[in-house]
């Protein structure tokens, strides 16, 4: 039986990496996609090719596992944009009962170094974004009295972590977020959990280790520090939390957060 046919997921940053692996996931059992992600690149940071043609792809892949798809070509620091693929994924599904805020981007620079241009768009993108998407699904997950959602953190949102404090602490900031999120939402049968990953082999790590000069597997071979002696995880490993996360076999669960780290914080 597929675990989550009727349901709708409205997932962010879909095209690519992660959110591209849970939403084909979520699609293998069942659920409506709401597939939301940039559909030109970004000018910072320079790894971030995004285009339309990865929601095409998507959706093709979604379609072929027999699931329904809307796809969006947009930006989370717009409202105009988010609110538009609300009202048209609720026009066609009728719900939304699961949110994935996992639009994010990462790069490198030490903190008395980073222009003023690089920290607020880190922090619109990864913490202002994760908010302005919620707050335009939640009036939804309130009237249906149910919902859940998850939000895409990082190992680096509970603790420091060397050149990436822009990073850090829009990441910290999502996990304070989710907290907030779970106290307001609870009386009306929402949950808000939050994911921290430790290194996730994506194009993400792909952009940042051509940004370095090195390849990905060697930037992860160097910094990981999983006690789990992977360089990484994969997507896939993601993709299972999330949906297990997202079913009522986590129904108590709220408020905190989910870690997969392979060990890595214990250290
Ligand atoms: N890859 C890792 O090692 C890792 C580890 C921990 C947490 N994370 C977090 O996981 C999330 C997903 O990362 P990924 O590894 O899949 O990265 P990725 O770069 O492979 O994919 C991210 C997707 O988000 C989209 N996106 C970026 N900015 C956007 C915006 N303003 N509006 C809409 N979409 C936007 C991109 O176009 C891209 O498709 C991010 O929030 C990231 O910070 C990643």
């Amino acid at each position: 039986m597929q675990e989550f046919k009727n349901k709708t997921v409205f997932i962010t940053g879909a095209a690519k990496g992660q959110g591209r692996g849970v939403a084909l996931a979520f699609a293998k059992e069942g659920a409506n996609i709401i597939a939301f992600d940039l559909g030109e690149k970004l000018c910072y940071p320079a790894y971030n090719r995004s285009c339309s043609g990865d929601l095409c792809t998507l959706k093709e892949d979604v379609e072929a596992l027999g699931a329904q798809i809307e796809i969006f070509a947009g930006d989370v620091r717009h409202a105009d944009d988010i609110m538009a693929a609300v009202d048209a994924g609720i026009k066609r599904f009728g719900t939304i009962d699961v949110l994935f805020n996992n639009a994010g981007i990462c790069a490198y620079g030490l903190s008395w170094e980073l222009s003023e241009d690089e920290w607020d768009t880190m922090m619109d993108i990864n913490l202002k974004g994760t908010w302005l998407v919620s707050k335009y699904v939640v009036p939804h997950m309130i009237e249906q009295k149910s919902g859940v959602i998850i939000n895409n953190s990082s190992i680096g949102g509970l603790r420091g972590m060397n050149r990436l404090s822009h990073y850090a602490a829009s990441k910290f900031g999502m996990i304070g977020l989710t907290k907030s999120q779970a106290i307001e939402l609870a009386p009306y049968g929402i949950r808000s959990v939050s994911i921290p990953p430790t290194g996730v082999d994506t194009p993400m790590n792909d952009g940042l280790a051509e940004m370095e000069g090195a390849t990905a597997i060697e930037i992860a071979t160097r910094s990981a520090g999983n006690l789990i002696p992977v360089p990484w995880i994969e997507v896939e490993d993601v993709a299972n939390s999330v949906l297990f996360l997202a079913s009522d076999k986590a129904r108590f669960i709220t408020g905190s957060q989910f870690v997969l780290d392979a060990g890595l914080l214990t250290r």
